[in-house]
């Protein structure tokens, strides 16, 4: 064993995998249950498109989060895994009619509802059903967030949610059909957040919309503030656990609940990203001729953030006290963006030996490819390892 990583057992396992620390995901779980109850009414949903791994839900659930999903096939895992639906909300910009059937079905909480067209289409399919669907409107608060880019959308000009001036006309729309109960409004503004501020720009502006609503006499049971919170990709272990207090304390001191309001959150990336790595083995040392190459065997198919959101993550050889050597990290796609990381440093690195791409839990596996015909990479937990 080195560091946290049962390495020896690591040597079985065929290469590239992911491996959830799962004593870890429990500590998280607990910090956040700790810190939510300090306040009345917050409620919690873990964001299952950060990792939709069977194991990784069941903990989660039985930690009591409710879940957000944003497809019918999130829906399904969630349903798998043993959340109840009435703990269930689910966003998106295009539904599907099967999806909303799905939900219509399953009887969830809350449809987070993105445009009038859409309204229109879950009155329609719930009437069909003789039901009623619970639908919250996701507003676009037009709140930026200081993260990339590609992360950002609660701004005005993403594809994310209802205007604000059309905020009064959708409610009192949704009001007046028959199959469809308005039960609150929706935000998320973007991923990967540590500024405290961009939240409580959010919640500013959560607190002006509720005031224009009690004006037109419009009473909001819930609000759901979304996700956000980031996580330390540059030092997983001396922050392994997020700053959870900082972030329900902001909403505590900024968000103006109304009495018997609930506050609804949807983390995603806060809740398993420090938890997962990574594991994969290297192939090749080759020395160019400015730099020296780790070529590993995987690639963006398995963690596709560094190629996409140029990301960084922490990587570490867990097999090598040597040296520290600089390497540019890169997988094996033929790709040229296929990189994990440039002049990065490494124990001194040969081939077999076992790096571990670090804070990987979140938007990893669960966006793996099989581009160039790979196969997905597996998830193994802490527990697995005693199978192993
Ligand atoms: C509507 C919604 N809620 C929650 C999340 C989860 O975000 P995070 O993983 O940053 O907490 C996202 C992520 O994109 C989202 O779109």
């Amino acid at each position: 064993m080195k560091g946290q990583f049962p390495v020896e057992k690591f040597q079985n396992i065929r290469t590239p995998f992911y491996y959830y620390d799962t004593t870890l995901l429990r500590r998280t779980l607990s910090a956040i249950a700790e810190e939510a109850a300090k306040h009345e009414g917050y409620c919690v949903h873990y964001a299952v498109k950060a990792n939709a791994n069977q194991q990784l839900l069941s903990i989660i659930r039985k930690a009591g989060l409710g879940a957000d999903c944003v497809s019918g096939g999130e829906i399904e895992a969630a349903i798998k895994a043993g959340f109840k639906p009435e703990g269930i909300v689910y966003a998106g910009v295009g539904k599907s009619d099967w999806e909303i059937n799905l939900g219509l079905d399953a009887d969830i909480f809350c449809f987070n509802v993105e445009s009038l067209a859409e309204l229109d289409v879950i009155n329609m399919l719930a009437a069909e059903k003789g039901k009623t669907a619970r639908v919250a409107f996701r507003i676009n608060p037009n709140v930026g967030a200081h993260t990339h880019a590609n992360i950002t959308t609660g701004l005005a000009e993403n594809k994310f949610g209802i205007a604000m001036r059309d905020m009064v006309a959708v409610i009192r729309k949704a009001q007046e059909m028959s199959n469809v109960e308005f039960v609150g409004l929706h935000f998320h503004i973007g991923s990967q957040i540590l500024d405290m501020t961009d939240f409580k720009a959010l919640c500013l502006r959560v607190n002006e919309l509720q005031e224009e609503l009690e004006r037109e006499n419009i009473v909001v049971k819930n609000i759901n503030v979304g996700g956000g919170l980031g996580i330390n990709y540059q030092n997983p272990d001396g922050v392994p656990v997020p700053d959870f207090k900082a972030f329900f304390d902001t909403y505590a001191a900024n968000l103006h609940l109304r009495k018997g309001q609930k506050l609804h959150f949807e983390l995603g990336r806060a809740v398993v990203g420090q938890c997962g790595s990574l594991i994969t083995r290297t192939l090749y040392i080759k020395q160019g001729e400015v730099k020296k190459f780790a070529i590993v065997d995987a690639g963006m198919t398995d963690l596709i953030r560094p190629a996409l959101y140029q990301a960084y993550h922490k990587i570490e050889n867990i097999t090598s006290d040597e040296a520290m050597e600089t390497y540019d990290v890169v997988g094996p796609i033929c790709e040229s963006s296929d990189v994990f990381a440039k002049q990065t440093e490494l124990n001194s690195t040969k081939r077999g030996d076992l790096i571990a791409v670090r804070s990987a839990g979140a938007y990893g596996e669960i966006m793996a490819s099989q581009y160039n015909c790979r196969q997905l990479p597996k998830g193994y937990t802490t527990e697995d390892m005693n199978n192993i």
